[in-house]
């Protein structure tokens, strides 16, 4: 009797000792991840360590603004440019050496094809010269896991992904299952916004200028259209050219009518692509029967979508996350995060890896 108690007491502090030993050695194992962002126009570079962002730099190209949209040929020779003075900065700036680097992440797509090779290429480099692992990230995805450097989402959660190319209800399952319940059909919300806004003039990307000019204006001063894609899917072109045949029809009338109305357009215009995105989360709530919802990508800056996401949180008493304001647009945070998600899961890729213009 007493012996074997001698023994199971031994046992057990065989156990004790060996997980107060891990738990040590994991308490003092630090994991830093570089990671690259280059789908679109933004060279980012974000140095993470256990998850906790140490530096997260952009440096963003204005040389699209004339082009009224992004002009992939300059977008990947500025990439180019940009790549090594933004890893330069984002490497001092975490108080790190390259030498401390445990993995490279970077975004494998979707985006640009030459914009992506700038990236991927960059990062293949870099992880064969330090001898450390690499990671590819879907860029999507990373929006999605960005709520994960502050906060930490329950799963499963629904998350509205609405970019400038994308826009869709994602149930997320885990950090590596990610369910698209619904998605646009033709333009994503960040291009609606972005149509727009250069049919009234303003230059790009007008998301944000919508945004502003819309605080001064009467959303109910103009009607445009709604239209439905069925189930929780959405579809953006209609309202466009709701809009443009509304502008050429007032034109006619008074030339200086986009002047003379420019808050009035932003706000009805900001206020009907809010509301249809709104509608299908509402139905996506319901389907799903989620308790927690996040809002991600760039048109999440939009200030009354954030208002409006709030308000249905409330509405069906639901926890809401909304992403500080520099990680709604792209950046080399999310990435970072991701990759440290993925490390953690051991989930590498090879030298063979290449960038894809089209991912889910
Ligand atoms: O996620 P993101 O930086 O790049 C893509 O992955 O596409 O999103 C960029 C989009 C652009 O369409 C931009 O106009 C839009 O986000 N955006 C906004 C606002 N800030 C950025 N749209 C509406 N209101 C804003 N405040
Ligand atoms: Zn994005």
């Amino acid at each position: 009797m007493n012996s074997t108690k001698i023994k199971v007491s031994k046992k057990r502090n065989v156990f004790l000792s060996n997980y107060l030993f891990f738990k040590f050695i994991f308490a003092h194992v630090s994991i830093i991840i570089l990671g690259i962002e280059s789908s679109c126009d933004d060279t980012a570079v974000s140095l993470c360590e256990n998850g906790k962002i140490l530096s997260n730099i952009t440096a963003s190209q204005s040389i699209h603004e004339q082009w009224g949209g992004v002009f992939p040929e300059l977008a990947s020779r500025a990439h180019q440019q940009n790549i090594i003075p933004v890893i330069d900065a984002a490497v001092k700036k975490s108080g790190k050496k390259l030498t401390d680097i445990n993995a490279i992440a970077f975004t494998r797509g979707p985006g640009l094809i030459g914009s992506l090779l700038v990236g991927t290429s960059f990062a293949k480099g870099l992880s064969l010269a330090l001898g450390v692992s690499l990671i590819e990230v879907n860029h999507i995805h990373a929006h999605i896991l960005a709520h994960f450097i502050d906060a930490s989402p329950t799963f499963p959660f629904l998350c509205l992904t609405v970019s400038g190319g994308h826009t869709q209800l994602v149930l997320v399952q885990s950090h590596n299952t990610f369910k698209i319940i619904g998605e646009t059909i033709d333009d994503a919300a960040g291009e609606a916004f972005d149509k727009t806004a250069k049919m009234l003039g303003l230059p790009y990307p007008g998301g944000h200028l919508i945004d502003k000019y819309a605080q001064l204006g009467n959303a109910q001063a103009f009607k445009f259209a709604m239209p439905k894609a069925g189930g929780l899917n959405f579809s953006f072109s209609g309202l466009k050219t709701s809009v443009l045949y509304f502008l050429q029809k007032q034109e006619k009338l008074n030339p200086n009518f986009i002047a003379e109305n420019l808050n009035d357009l932003c706000a009805s215009i900001q206020h009907t692509i809010v509301e249809m995105l709104i509608a299908n989360l509402e139905e996506a709530i319901k389907e799903t029967g989620v308790k927690e919802i996040a809002l991600s990508g760039g048109v999440s800056a939009n200030s009354l979508l954030r208002k409006r996401f709030e308000e249905t949180a409330r509405k069906f008493q639901l926890a809401c996350y909304i992403p500080k304001f520099e990680y709604c647009t792209d950046n080399a945070a999310m990435i970072a995060i991701s990759g440290y998600f993925k490390y953690l899961e051991k989930e590498f890729s090879d030298l063979t890896v290449e960038p894809l213009a089209r991912w889910k």
